[in-house]
């Protein structure tokens, strides 16, 4: 017998630990970007980290932890007290494309993480410089 299908795409590309990785490799570019790591308010980068995975994990289907611990996301308020402009949106969709492309995920997952990250950095943009 087959396997079954996977039911979302977080089962699809191998569950918390690729979602671990990913964002782990992402942390790593943050914490020596000169744009992004000034915008991180703690010294300790690991709860940004931690928060960042847990919601990545829900919104592709897998445990609700997110917002068991924070709520509803709301991700463009959370982000309103740092100034995201094109120049630190494009250093973090840099970080992320690093952190995607190392996982070689297959296709057509790879596209739809990618195409929803793009999609999100230019929707939590809140200025123009
Ligand atoms: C939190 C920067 C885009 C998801 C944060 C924080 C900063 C930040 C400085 C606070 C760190 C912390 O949690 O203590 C940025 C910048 C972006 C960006 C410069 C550039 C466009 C995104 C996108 C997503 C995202 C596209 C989702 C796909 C999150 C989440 C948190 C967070 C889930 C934690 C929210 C919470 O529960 O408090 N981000 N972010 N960010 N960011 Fe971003």
């Amino acid at each position: 017998m087959s396997d079954p299908e996977p039911a979302n795409l977080y089962e699809a590309v191998g569950g918390e630990p690729t979602f671990r990785r990913i964002v782990a490799r992402f942390y790593q570019e943050v914490a020596r970007d000169e744009i992004l790591r000034p915008l991180y308010p703690e010294e300790d980068l690991g709860p940004a980290e931690e928060r960042f995975r847990l919601f990545l994990i829900q919104y592709w289907g897998g445990p609700h932890t997110y917002s068991d611990q924070r709520g509803h996301p709301r991700l463009r308020m959370r982000h309103a007290p740092f100034k995201i402009g094109p120049i630190e949106r494009d250093a973090w969709l840099r970080a992320i494309r690093i952190a995607v492309d190392e996982e070689n995920l297959p296709e057509p997952y790879r596209e739809q993480l990618w195409a929803y990250l793009e999609m999100a950095a230019h929707s939590m943009m809140n200025s123009f410089v």
